[in-house]
């Protein structure tokens, strides 16, 4: 059962160190001023909890992907904005995500792969190219980038804070944030 206007998802993809996290963090704040209730999925978090029991492998990964969708969709029919920050290396994943949820507004965090290795926020660059870790995104695992976003946004010259700016302009602009009751035009 639905409650309210359906909400819609905002789905962050990109390499590691591309700034998911912290652009996702960013809009909540933003989305709740606007009068949503929204909450961050963030993938490493979730692998604490419900993906807990999963690896990195591509099953793990299309795995940990679909029950992130399934949250999404159950937040986003009760009127919230789930923010997903997760790599989701996969075109077929996100598609899987995309009919999952619906409304759907999947993002690329487009951060070229060598500004990514400088940030190496976890240092997890630095183990796979020292071969001490397997299956990392971007060195010895497949990142497929989306093809047709919704909304791509570029990190290098912004902050994450901007690059949330960014994004919620693109939203307003597409009319995602049209026709929530109590918040005219918000
Ligand atoms: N415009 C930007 N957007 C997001 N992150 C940025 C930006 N500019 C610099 N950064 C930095 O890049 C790093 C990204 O880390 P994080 O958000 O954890 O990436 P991810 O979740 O994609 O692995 C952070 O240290 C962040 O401060
Ligand atoms: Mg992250």
């Amino acid at each position: 059962m639905t409650r309210g206007p359906p909400g819609f998802c905002i789905w962050l993809t990109g390499l590691p160190s591309a700034g998911k996290t912290s652009i996702g963090k960013e809009l909540i704040p933003r989305l709740v001023a606007r009068g949503w209730y929204a909450d961050l999925l963030d993938g490493d978090e979730i692998r604490l909890g419900i993906s807990a029991d999963l690896g990195f492998d591509r099953k793990s990964r299309e795995t940990h992907a679909a029950r992130v969708a399934f949250l999404s969709k159950l937040l986003a029919r009760n009127g919230a904005i789930p923010v997903v920050t997760l790599i989701s290396p996969y075109r077929t994943s996100r598609a899987h995500a995309r009919t999952t949820i619906g409304r759907f507004v999947e993002v690329y965090v487009n951060t070229p792969l060598d500004v990514c290795e400088v940030r190496d926020v976890k240092g997890l660059y630095k183990k796979a190219r020292a071969g001490q870790i397997k299956e990392m995104t971007g060195v010895d695992d497949p990142y497929e980038p989306p093809e047709q976003p919704e909304i791509v946004v570029e990190t290098q010259n912004l902050t994450p804070a901007q690059s949330a700016e960014f994004i919620i302009a693109e939203l307003d602009r597409q009319g995602w944030f049209a026709g929530k009751p109590g918040s005219p035009g918000s």
